[in-house]
């Protein structure tokens, strides 16, 4: 049985990053909104979906629970998204810096930018627990692609929701601003629940 969610209110300190108006900041935290109401919409419906209907091609029960994980993604994504930003100013921790593995931050951050404009929709930096190291991968979609047993320590959105506003067509310079804002006290956080 799924329980109902509830949205997290959306930090102060995301109103006035460096590079993003307000406005694009608040019109994204609706859609991040919306995804909470439509997992609690279709976890509803699923309460008395008709399972002997189901069916590969088509059906309620299959509609239902493919676009749940399109919503669980897009309600997960973002809280990862928007807890890690609202740090301009922040430098990483000797955590983050051991676990980076890239030689320097530099080089890190210029893979997530170059996976960044390769991703349709989402770049992840996540531990993956059962080989033990760190790794930059990208979904197309809220729910592609998941790697099993791995641990997001943060999000990159990279639809064009997240930028066009006040960065149009360059993705670069917004996943540049993305960084100047990034929140490394919240990452070290999740490094250091992560290592738990
Ligand atoms: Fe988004």
């Amino acid at each position: 049985m799924l329980n109902p969610i509830v949205a997290k209110p959306l930090k102060e300190s995301l109103l006035s990053m460096k590079g993003f108006s307000k406005r694009a900041v608040e019109e994204h935290y609706k859609l991040y909104n919306g995804y909470v109401k439509k997992y609690n919409e279709i976890a509803d419906k699923l309460k008395n979906v008709d399972l002997s209907s189901a069916n590969q091609t088509y059906s309620d029960l299959r509609s239902l629970k493919t676009e749940l994980t399109f919503a669980i993604g897009g309600v997960k994504n973002h809280e990862i998204y928007f807890d890690i930003l609202g740090g301009a100013g922040s430098t990483p921790g000797e955590m983050t810096r051991s676990i980076q593995g890239w030689g320097n931050l530099d080089e890190f951050k210029a893979e997530v930018k170059a996976t960044g404009l390769a991703a349709r929709g989402w770049v992840w930096f996540a531990y993956d627990h059962d080989r033990d190291f760190y790794f930059i991968y990208l979904g197309d979609a809220q729910n592609t692609y998941p790697v099993w047993n791995a641990t997001p320590v943060f999000a990159l959105d990279t639809y064009e929701h997240a930028y066009w506003m006040d960065f149009g067509s360059d993705r670069g310079a917004y996943i540049d601003a993305f960084f100047e804002n990034v929140d490394w006290n919240e990452i070290e956080n999740r490094v250091a629940a992560v290592k738990k």
